[in-house]
């Protein structure tokens, strides 16, 4: 039987994309991996209040850790997944671009979540500035990192008529399809690498 593939996740804030990943590998979900690191780059983050919870070890780092350099900071990081053996980094609201150190040694095996319809509303607003602007089609994309934000290529998505108005009704229906998805994804890819 192959090994199972090694997954790290990145995260800055509530994790709850990290929450449905986790359970769902438990659940056998997602068969053939493991959860088997979290990075974090905001200390007091919930996710590593959860990452603890599910015994998951965390990485808490930040580039000022390193007088501010990016480079240094994202070399740490892949000297750590070199070490873990990491096969595929799932970036799960994790609000930094990925730089040309750690794409130069992770891209391809990078992917990322974004809570609308790529290439439609990239950035760190993606649900806001789709409400405003008025569409009625929302979604969720899954896709390669690459060094445009947001810009990688495809993976998969999903999307869903809404007109209801109510923005935070909006988000919990987006972050449901987040949470579905996303472990869905990693399930289609991960027999690939
Ligand atoms: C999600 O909406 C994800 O699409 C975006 O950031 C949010 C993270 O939420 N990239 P959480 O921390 O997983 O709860």
């Amino acid at each position: 039987m192959n090994a199972k593939k090694r997954i790290a996740i990145f995260a800055s804030g509530s994790g709850s994309n990290f929450e449905a990943i986790v359970r769902a590998a438990k659940d056998g979900k997602i068969p053939g991996c493991e959860i088997v690191l979290c990075v974090c780059d905001q200390r007091g983050a919930y996710v590593i209040e959860r990452a603890e919870k599910h015994h998951i070890p965390v990485l808490v780092t930040h580039p000022r850790d390193f007088g501010g350099s990016k480079a240094d900071f994202e070399a740490a990081i892949a000297d750590v997944l070199d070490a873990e053996r990491i096969d595929l980094v799932c970036l799960a609201g994790y609000m930094r671009i990925c730089g040309p150190t750690l794409l130069g040694r992770y891209e391809g095996r990078i992917i990322n979540i974004h809570p609308a319809l790529l290439p439609s509303f990239p950035g760190a607003h993606g649900i806001r500035d789709a409400f405003e602007y008025g569409v009625k089609v929302f979604g969720v994309t899954v896709h390669y990192v690459n060094a445009e934000v947001d810009g990688g290529r495809i993976i998969d998505q999903e999307g869903f008529h809404y007109d209801g108005g109510d923005i935070a009704e909006l988000e919990s229906m987006i972050h449901a399809v987040e949470h579905r998805l996303y472990p869905q994804t990693i399930k289609k890819i991960i027999s690939k690498i």
